[in-house]
């Protein structure tokens, strides 16, 4: 969300008036309450118009925070409370965005806080511009200077623990964009005299107290220096240590600047070396020695001083030592040489001291300005900061606070100048007429110091490039002379009488009266320092050190560049550079900070009025409240004034369409402000009383309570109604969602119970109807019972008359002819085919059929059989018999009888009627033969086998060689007991004698034939017609046989492959004939 724009103003919360021009009424006494009401309020900053008074608290104040930074960032001026922020923002701003460059003047006695201001405006200016690795570098750069400067140039006085002791000005330097980008340092007369000399209560420069501090064992023995500040003549005792002042922490703090700065490490160190020579040169002291001319010569008392001071700075003992006892003058050629007594010897030993360490502070300023020089050459913004000494009044004051003051004289006057001028300028631009203030204008004290002809510098100088004895008397004398007249100068001894009684003006001072107050100098020391001599024999031997920074530091003492001509005077020289400064400050825009300091006593929470009044007084602050309402006290932008007072309004309020300059005339009109009171600007809208301004404040801030109310109401009445609507849409959605919820939680509950009640109901109904129609059933059946009884009773009844008592059984009888007659006739229609095997038979229609089908279905197989039998002859008969015989014989007990099935059974193979090979042997036989077959007669002795005749009569088996015919044997059937045969697929047949017989003899005998089964079919059937007795046949494949004596086992084996296919047989041994069956 963005943040809420809150326009604010400087008149909001106000404590006291945040701008003095608003004061009413407006005296010294109103002032000082308010800047010190606001003081209290810890409200340090008050504006006049566009200045910014700033009260020094003492004390750290949380309004310098990083947060404080971002509020007053790009805000106006007027918006918030006075702060030194608000007029920094203001400055760079208007440098940034309309290319002016800015200076800002921070003026104020001593310990007002001018040098914390300067600070607060680089460091809120440093966080408000650009960032980035270089811009930070530049920044840091910059505020690191501070630190360093400040160690070699501040002071503890009686007015300020951290007194400056040199005027700075800083040109801060940035781009078209507004990033830092370096800087340039001016410093401006060093009080040098403070080296030599500290006034009571007040220290030497801190870098003397932070380097005994705070350096190392190491660094203080190469220095030569030892840690005790009671060694050094130099160092004031009675303040060397300040109250919240660590001089050792901010020794650190100074190295490390410098080296932020970009000092290398052996600069640093050779400006260690200076201060510490300069320490040493302090505590080198002399002793008078007469001389034979009478005169006194000095001496120096301890050389071990000098020497450690020559070994610090490379110096020849010598050369130096000669440069503290002789002074040579040099006129046109004539270089004349004299002794320098004991005052002089000391005199040359501080000037020494003097000019080495301001010579090295403005070496330090060049050094710190080519560290932070801006890098480019492109045209830059300025943003100059002027932090110089402030406005100071000692008991004793010299050439020094002479100085100074004028300074600060100057730079009043270019505040009165620049702020009559700009407010001058505003009048001209804003078209509104001119009115003249009176104000003190103090450019006649800046005439009464700085004229050419016969200002005091002028004067001055004169006195010190006059020939003759010059002394600080003369010079008195002459001011007194010239000066008698003016205005602002008091003396003794001038002319003018008016002084002469005057006791608080001692003879040997003058007074000026500056625009801060009278300050009395002690005129003494004003020739000398102005002349700011050293003699030539020292800036010599320093030019001749082996130390490279000292030599730098006296280019003078270079005999190749001797100058017979004096240097310029401290005095002209100042006035010139702050000449230059003026003529800078002149065409920059200035801001102005005026510093005041609450009390003397360097305390928080203490105002005192008195030092408060002086300062209001000499600062002019009143009359710059004065120039500033002369004509109109308050002014502002139309369109800020609009936006403030709008409300006031109905035409303006809430929004006011045309340009802002007519809505703040309209709201004028209207709230009948008299036409006296204001006028109209180009762009601001001037008001002439800040009573006008007040009143317009209250009506705001009652119509800012009445608007209050009302947006309360408003959003009460609002945040109520929605609230209400809120509630509102919630119960409906609720109530909604609850009426949803039971009606269907109803309809559920009214479906269930539907449910049931109907389920209840169509059980019933079903039940109901169910007991109906069984009802109906049953009645239908019993009607239908009755109605055949009935009906039967009737037909009974009628008919009786026309059957005999035993009608039933004959109708029964008949009906069951008419079924028998009608299964016949459907049976003739379905009759099978005639074939034996036809399996087929009709289905049985009538269960009480059955037995009559099973029946008729045989008579039909039998009858068929007998069919099929009569159509055979009685040959055929005759073999169907033998093949039936044969079936009964050997099916499923030899393996070789299927084979045999198919063959028809021939009997007499052999044609024995026939061949007439064999006519003896037919003649032979006179009965019927059988069987005539050739079979092979397996050799009882070895198994081999011999073809005979088989010949099977009816009464004989009969075996014929045969090739001749003729009867080898012959065996009645009635010695014939046996057959025997394997199992198996081959044709050996064994027939067994009865033992004792006559042919049994030779023993049994044992053939293979092809027609085995028929022979040994007929063999059985011939036996049995003829003996009445069964044959037996033995089907086995191991039998015995009876060969002769022995009994031979015929075993059947399985032959393997190499037997062949035929059967084999083998005598294995007498007992055992083998054959191998394939
Ligand atoms: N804004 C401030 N907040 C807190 N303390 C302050 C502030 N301004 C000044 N002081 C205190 O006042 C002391 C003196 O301030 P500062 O050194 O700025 O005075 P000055 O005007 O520069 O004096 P001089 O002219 O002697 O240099 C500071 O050391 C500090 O303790
Ligand atoms: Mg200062």
């Amino acid at each position: 969300m963005a943040k809420m724009e809150v326009k604010t103003s400087l008149l909001d919360n106000m404590i006291g008036v945040g701008d003095m021009v608003l004061l009413e009424p407006l005296t010294e006494e109103t002032f000082i309450n308010n800047l010190k009401k606001r003081f209290d309020h810890n409200e340090i900053y008050t504006y006049i118009g566009s200045v910014v008074i700033s009260v020094n608290p003492y004390r750290s104040l949380p309004i310098y925070s990083p947060e404080k930074v971002e509020d007053y960032r790009n805000r106006n001026f007027y918006e918030l409370s006075p702060h030194i922020f608000a007029l920094s923002d203001e400055a760079y701003r208007s440098l940034r965005d309309q290319d002016k460059d800015q200076c800002i003047l921070i003026t104020g006695e001593s310990g007002a806080g001018k040098t914390e201001a300067s600070k607060l405006v680089m460091s809120y200016v440093a966080a408000v511009c650009g960032k980035g690795a270089e811009v930070n570098q530049v920044k840091e750069q910059l505020l690191q200077s501070n630190p360093v400067l400040e160690a070699f140039g501040n002071a503890k006085t009686v007015r300020n623990d951290n007194s400056s002791r040199f005027g700075k000005y800083m040109d801060i330097e940035f781009d078209f964009k507004g990033d830092p980008l370096g800087g340039v340092i001016s410093n401006y007369l060093l009080e040098k005299s403070r080296v030599v000399k500290q006034p009571r209560g007040e220290r030497n420069f801190h870098v003397f107290y932070q380097l005994l501090s705070g350096a190392s064992e190491e660094l203080l023995e190469k220095l030569k220096l030892e840690r005790d500040f009671s060694r050094y003549n130099y160092l004031s005792l009675d303040s060397a240590r300040v109250n919240g002042v660590d001089d050792a922490a901010n020794f650190r703090t100074v190295r490390n600047a410098m080296q932020i700065v970009g000092f290398m490490d052996h600069e640093a160190e050779a400006v260690l070396e200076v201060v510490a020579a300069v320490l040493k040169l302090g505590n080198i002291e002399f002793k008078p020695e007469s001389r034979v001319n009478g005169l006194d010569e000095s001496k120096i008392k301890d050389k071990n001083e000098l020497k450690e001071i020559c070994e610090l700075t490379a110096i020849d003992q010598s050369v130096l030592e000669r440069a503290f006892s002789f002074r040579t003058v040099e006129a046109k050629q004539e270089k004349v040489s004299t002794t320098l007594n004991v005052a002089q010897a000391y005199y040359a030993r501080d000037a020494l001291a003097k000019n080495l360490y301001s010579r090295l502070f403005s070496w330090l300023v060049n050094r710190i300005n080519e560290s932070i020089k801006a890098q480019t050459k492109v045209r830059k913004k300025v943003m100059g900061v002027l932090d110089i000494y402030g406005f100071e009044i000692f008991e004793d004051n010299s050439f020094e606070q002479f100085i100074i003051n004028y300074c600060n004289e100057k730079l009043q006057q270019i505040f009165i100048e620049l702020t009559l001028k700009e407010e001058q300028e505003e009048y001209i631009r804003e078209d509104i007429e001119w009115t003249h203030i009176d104000y003190f204008n103090n450019a006649i004290i800046c005439d009464l110091i700085e004229n050419n002809t016969n200002g005091i510098l002028a004067m001055l100088d004169e006195e010190c490039l006059r020939p003759g004895t010059v002394t600080d008397d003369t010079f008195l004398e002459k001011l007194n002379q010239v000066c008698a007249t003016h205005q602002h100068f008091e003396s003794r001894m001038s002319r003018c009488s008016r002084f002469l009684n005057d006791t608080t003006l001692p003879h040997s001072c003058f007074r000026i009266q500056h625009y801060a107050g009278k300050v009395l100098y002690q005129v003494e020391g004003f020739v000398d320092k102005n002349n700011d001599l050293l003699y030539r024999d020292l800036s010599q031997a320093m030019w001749k050190a082996g130390h490279t920074l000292i030599k730098s530091l006296f280019p003078e003492g270079n005999p190749a560049k001797i100058n017979l001509k004096r240097p310029p005077t401290a005095g002209s020289q100042f006035k010139a550079s702050v000449a230059t400064l003026m003529r800078n400050l002149q065409t920059k825009n200035p801001n102005y900070i005026r510093c005041i300091k609450p009390n003397d006593k360097k305390a928080a929470h203490i105002f005192s009025e008195a030092l408060v009044c002086h300062q209001i007084r000499y600062l002019g602050l009143l009359e710059n409240v004065r120039v500033r309402r002369a004509g109109y006290a308050f002014r502002q932008a139309y369109e800020p004034c609009l936006e403030r007072y709008k409300m006031l309004c109905k035409q303006t309020w809430p929004h006011w369409r045309g340009p802002a300059r007519a809505g703040v005339e309209v709201l004028f009109n209207e709230l009948e402000i008299p036409v006296e009171e204001y006028s109209f600007g180009r762009s601001k809208i001037f008001i002439r009383n800040p009573r006008t301004l007040f009143k317009l404040e209250d009506l705001r801030k009652q119509r800012l309570e009445d608007l209050a109310t009302l947006i309360q109401k408003i959003y009460r009445g609002w945040k109520c109604r929605t609230h209400f609507l809120l509630m509102r849409r919630s119960q409906i959605v609720v109530a909604a969602w609850f009426r949803r919820f039971a009606q269907r939680k109803r309809y559920q509950q009214t479906k269930r119970s539907a449910l049931v009640i109907q389920s209840y109901i169509r059980g019933w109904k079903a039940r109901k109807l169910l007991r109906e129609l069984k009802h109906q059933k049953r009645c239908e059946e019993a009607a239908t019972t009755i109605a055949a009884y009935w009906h039967g009773t009737q037909v009974r009844r009628e008919y009786r008359k026309f059957f005999r008592a035993n009608a039933g059984k004959k109708i029964y009888e008949f009906t069951i002819q008419r079924i028998v007659q009608k299964y016949f006739l459907e049976m003739k229609s379905k009759m099978p085919s005639l074939s034996p095997i036809d399996k087929n038979w009709p289905p049985r229609p009538y269960l009480f059929l059955d037995s009559t089908h099973k029946e008729l279905r045989r008579i039909f197989h039998l009858w068929r059989c007998k069919k099929y039998r009569d159509q055979f002859t009685d040959q055929q008969k005759l073999i169907y018999e033998e093949k039936l015989e044969a079936s009964e014989l050997f099916k499923d007990k030899k393996a070789l009888y299927p084979s045999s099935v198919g063959q028809p059974f021939q009997g007499a193979y052999l044609e024995i009627n026939k061949n007439p090979k064999y006519k003896k042997l037919k003649d032979a036989i006179e009965e019927k033969i059988i069987i005539a077959e050739v079979v092979n007669k397996i050799n009882r002795a070895n198994g081999k086998s011999t073809s005979r005749i088989f010949l099977l009569t009816n009464n004989n088996l009969l075996l014929a060689d045969q090739k001749s015919g003729q009867i080898k044997s012959e065996v009645p059937l009635v010695d014939v007991t046996k057959v025997s045969m394997s199992s198996q697929n081959d044709g050996f047949f064994a027939i067994h004698l009865k033992e004792g017989s006559e042919a049994a003899s030779k023993g049994d005998f044992l053939f293979s034939s092809d027609h085995l089964i028929e022979m040994a079919t007929k063999l059985y059937r011939t036996t049995l017609s003829q003996t009445r007795q069964k044959l037996n046949i033995e089907i086995s494949d191991e039998f015995l046989v009876q060969f002769r004596q022995d009994k031979v086992c015929v075993k059947f084996i399985q032959g393997t492959q190499k037997n062949g296919s035929v059967p084999t047989c083998k005598r294995k041994n007498n007992r055992l004939l083998e054959v191998a069956v394939p």
